[in-house]
């Protein structure tokens, strides 16, 4: 058994991740008096929310007629009607206050002529039920909304007293006999030491897990730490199949390209100089939801339309933009065509590709937060001491594909849903519990094997296969035999991890280390991945199976949940929330407003 020493650490609340949602949970539990910690593998403000750019969504009504039912109507059909309708109807009723939540806290918001918020177009968001014109609805920082509001919820977590634990790497979670999360046992990263959180209630806010695939707009932390750690722990994973790819990554590179910049007037157009989405999407055009842009960008490369020497990417043109225009709402992804495209805006359009950017799926939660282990007689069974927000979490709001700017608001409105839920579920005047040595043991017992590790693959190696796969076989167009292939190799890889070789045994700044443990975070997550989308019959949202070309709401309007055991894996389906929150007489939607029909652009 491994012998290392570690520092006990005792808390009401400990939040693992200092994302948008992580800030957000460790400023509300802050506020009510909770003793919260926050413990970030990185420096808070350098976490991936840095890199959001184009805005957050609420139904303001800053620049012209919007009501929050409307934005939940979209949500719920760019979900492709595989959402929560209770977190929808959540997410959309409380968009507004937790907007001016974040504007009171100091998020430097773009302003209008008046003074109020500034409001830009994005994809998928309309009026009227889906009847009306597009409504500009993303409330924006320039293009750097996410940097504006990670600053000011950091600031404002530190006046409330939350503690910082920077640099921490979580190593796993600490669960009782009785199923009940108690804490989380971390690897301090520039000294090498070890500590033991103890907490009442741990906050999983640790994002997405965009770095199984070999291009992504995600940071390279994006590691999927959260969803690892769940499925160690014997809980499932949900909708994991649904992978959302980003029309407007820059060719090569991966960085996104906001969609702001086709909010604020810019377009797509291929070898022919034909701005193909009108034809394709006659009504939104290059404001169609990202999936069915993806996908149309995919198709027009397909048929040969691409543009470049190899005729594998698309233009997207804001030469045509007023500069000032430029400078003041898009000046980050200006620097950002220039720095790794090589493009002056101003004369040349960007190249771009759809690109690995979210995951609609996550570690099940119901929409305060809690963590949920479903059993076929209890979907909604609670996880006692676990929550998960943010990426991290799957609530359900996004379903099969999620709307531009409906991430930043999902970050700040659940992570203000769980700290309402922890002021209320949290005893704070009761001890936490003794440290489960036996369990503390076994999480060190698994990061000393790691650490020892002498087999014949370096950790570079095997991610690599793991990347290669998932971008050839968990695509933006998926067949049955590519997933079939996708998913036998991506268990051959998995069943690899026994194999790894780390070169660097010591404990002081190893990213050799942190690496491979990433690594084992990845794993079960691009595993649930591929064998979800192999076992779903259907195309839904962000899962295009062309052998299976349409939406099947008899049979797959379910959540899909995965236990992932090493390389074994399980499959298993919870039915969705159709109810809303609020009936009509309680001043909630219609039934009728919402019920599926097809989606159309
Ligand atoms: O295009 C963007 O600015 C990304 C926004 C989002 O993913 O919500």
């Amino acid at each position: 058994m491994a012998e290392y020493e570690y520092e006990t650490h005792d808390y009401d609340v400990v939040v693992v991740g200092a994302g948008g949602s992580g800030l957000r949970a460790t400023l509300g539990m802050a506020e009510q008096g909770l003793r919260t910690a926050c413990v970030t593998k990185v420096f808070p403000t350098r976490s991936h929310t840095v890199a959001a750019q184009g805005g957050i969504a609420a139904s303001l009504s800053n620049m012209g007629p919007d009501h929050w039912q409307w934005h939940m109507y979209d949500t719920v059909k760019g979900s492709d009607w595989l959402g929560d309708t209770d977190a929808m109807e959540y997410l959309a009723r409380h968009a507004p206050e937790a907007v001016y939540e974040l504007e009171h806290y100091g998020v430097p918001f773009s302003r209008t002529e008046e003074g109020k918020i500034y409001q830009r177009p994005f994809g998928g968001h309309t009026t009227e039920f889906g009847e009306g014109p597009p409504v500009q609805r993303t409330c924006a920082a320039a293009d750097r909304t996410g940097h504006a509001i990670l600053h000011t919820l950091y600031g404002q977590s530190l006046k409330n007293n939350a503690e910082f634990y920077i640099e921490y790497f979580a190593i796993d979670l600490l669960m009782d006999d009785d199923g009940a999360c108690t804490g989380v046992v971390c690897w301090k990263l520039d000294d090498g030491t070890m500590h033991v959180f103890n907490a009442k209630m741990v906050v999983l806010a640790t994002g997405g897990y965009g770095r199984a695939y070999f291009s992504a707009t995600s940071a390279h932390t994006c590691t999927g730490d959260g969803g690892g750690m769940v499925a160690r722990a014997g809980l499932p994973l949900q909708d994991m199949e649904f992978v959302q790819f980003h029309p407007t990554g820059i060719y090569g590179a991966g960085c996104l390209i906001t969609e702001g910049a086709r909010g604020e007037g810019g377009y797509l157009t291929n070898s022919e100089g034909e701005r193909f989405m009108e034809r394709y999407a006659p009504n939104y055009k290059d404001l169609a939801p990202r999936d069915y842009v993806s996908r149309c960008m995919t198709m027009e490369v397909r048929e040969g339309r691409g543009v470049g020497k190899d005729g594998d990417h698309i233009h997207l043109n804001l030469s045509h933009l007023p500069k000032e225009a430029l400078h003041l709402r898009l000046p980050g992804i200006s620097e950002s065509a220039r720095i790794f495209a090589g493009v002056d805006v101003t004369k040349e359009p960007i190249p771009v590709i759809p690109t690995v950017h979210y995951n609609m799926g996550g570690i099940p939660t119901n929409y305060w937060g809690e963590v949920l282990n479903p059993t076929k007689d209890e979907p909604n069974r609670v996880v006692p001491g676990l929550m998960a927000v943010g990426e991290a979490g799957c609530a359900s709001v996004h379903g099969a594909n999620r709307l531009g700017s409906n991430s930043l608001i999902d970050l700040v409105v659940f992570g203000r849903a769980a700290a309402i839920r922890a002021g209320k579920v949290v005893d704070r005047e009761a001890a936490t519990r003794a440290v489960n040595k036996g369990q503390v043991d076994k999480a060190l017992d698994r990061f000393d094997a790691l650490r020892h590790a002498d087999g014949g693959t370096p950790t570079a190696e095997l991610r690599l296969e793991m990347q290669k796969t998932m971008q050839a076989d968990a695509a933006v167009f998926r067949t049955a035999e590519t997933m079939k292939k996708g998913l036998d190799k991506m268990v051959s890889i998995a069943g690899k991890v026994d194999d790894l070789k780390v070169t660097d045994r010591s404990l002081v700044w190893n990213s050799d280390l942190m690496e491979t443990l990433e690594l084992t975070n990845l794993m079960p997550n691009a595993l649930a991945t591929i064998a979800g989308a192999e076992a779903r019959k259907e195309s839904r949202g962000a899962h295009a199976h062309e052998d299976h070309s349409t939406r099947d709401d008899e049979n797959w309007r379910v959540h899909t949940i995965s236990h992932i055991d090493g390389a074994k894996i399980d499959l298993s389906y919870r039915p969705i929330v159709t109810d809303p929150l609020t009936t009509e007489d309680q001043g909630g939607i219609a039934l009728k407003k919402i019920a599926p029909k097809e989606r159309t652009f």
